[in-house]
C-alpha cells in the first residue's frame, strides 16, 4: 500500500530567517499518516538538516557530475553527506530556463541513486502539447528517456511528480479527472516497463495545488500526494494540505 507524500517546493524564495521560521513551523505539524518533505534552496540545506523523522529535506537540483572542476555545482555525494533525503530532478522550470535535456537528467538521476538518495522526477506537458493531444506521449517519452534504463529495484528510490506546465504558478489546476487519468496512464506505463513495483511508486500531482483543491485531488486513486509550490510558503495553507 502506498503512503501519501506532501512535498513543498520553495523554489527561489525566503531569506534565511524566513526559511528557518517556515521550516520550524512545518517541523512541528502534528504528524498524521502522510509523510512530508520540503525542497529548499541549496544554501539552506546544511542549516535545516536533520528534520524530525516525518519530515525529509530535499534539494531542488544536483549535478550530473560525480565531483571535480565544476564551479558552482553541488554533487549528489555532497547532499548525501548532509543527511539530505534526495533531490528534485527535471522540474519544468529547469528544463525551460536552463535547457536541461533528458540526457543530462538521466545522469542526475544516476548520481542520486549511486549515493542512495531519492529522486523526485518531475514530468508534465505544456498547454500546446495538451491541446494537440500529445500529453500522454510527452510524459511517456520523459519517463522512457530519463528513468527507462533503471532496474525495478532502483525504481524504489524514484518518486514521480506529474506537473502539467500549464498548471504551475497559474492558479489553473488540472481537474480531478485529468489528474487521475494521467496518473493512471503513468502507473500503467511504469507497470509495463518495471513490473509490479509500479504499484508501490508514489506519483505526486503538482500545479496550483492549494488548500481549496487538495482534498479532492488527493482523494484520486492514483494521486499519492502533492508537490506544492506557492502554497508551501504559507504555513497555514501547507498544514491544511498536509491534513487534507
Ligand atoms: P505551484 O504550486 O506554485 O503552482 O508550483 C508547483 C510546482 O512547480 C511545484 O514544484
Amino acid at each position: 500500500m502506498r503512503s501519501k507524500l506532501i512535498a513543498g517546493n520553495w523554489k527561489m524564495n525566503t531569506s534565511w530567517e524566513e526559511a528557518k521560521s517556515l521550516f520550524n513551523s512545518v517541523n512541528e505539524f502534528p504528524s498524521n499518516n502522510k509523510s512530508m518533505a520540503v525542497c529548499v534552496p541549496a544554501c539552506y540545506l546544511a542549516g535545516l538538516c536533520p528534520a524530525h523523522p516525518n519530515l525529509s529535506v530535499f534539494a531542488q537540483d544536483c549535478s550530473a557530475h560525480e565531483k571535480g572542476a565544476f564551479t558552482g555545482e553541488i554533487s549528489a555525494a555532497m547532499l548525501a553527506s548532509l543527511g539530505v533525503k534526495g533531490s528534485l530532478v527535471g522540474h519544468s522550470e529547469r528544463r525551460q530556463y536552463h535547457n536541461e535535456t533528458s540526457e543530462l537528467l538521466k545522469r542526475k538521476v544516476d548520481q542520486l541513486l549511486a549515493n542512495k538518495l531519492t529522486a523526485i522526477y518531475c514530468i508534465g506537458e505544456t498547454l500546446e502539447e495538451r491541446n494537440n493531444e500529445l500529453h500522454f506521449a510527452t510524459v511517456t517519452k520523459q519517463i522512457e528517456e530519463v528513468i527507462g534504463h533503471l532496474s525495478s529495484t532502483q525504481m524504489k528510490n524514484i518518486v514521480i511528480a506529474y506537473e502539467p506546465v500549464w498548471a504551475i504558478g497559474t492558479g489553473v489546476t488540472a481537474s480531478n479527472d485529468q489528474a487521475q487519468e494521467m496518473h493512471a496512464h503513468i502507473r500503467s506505463f511504469l507497470k509495463t516497463t518495471f513490473g509490479e513495483v509500479a504499484n508501490d511508486i508514489q506519483i505526486l500531482y503538482g500545479g496550483s495545488m492549494n488548500a481549496a483543491n487538495a482534498q479532492a485531488l488527493l482523494a484520486c486513486e492514483d494521486v499519492d500526494g502533492g508537490l506544492i509550490g506557492g502554497a508551501s510558503l504559507k504555513v497555514a495553507d501547507f498544514e491544511f494540505i498536509y491534513n487534507a
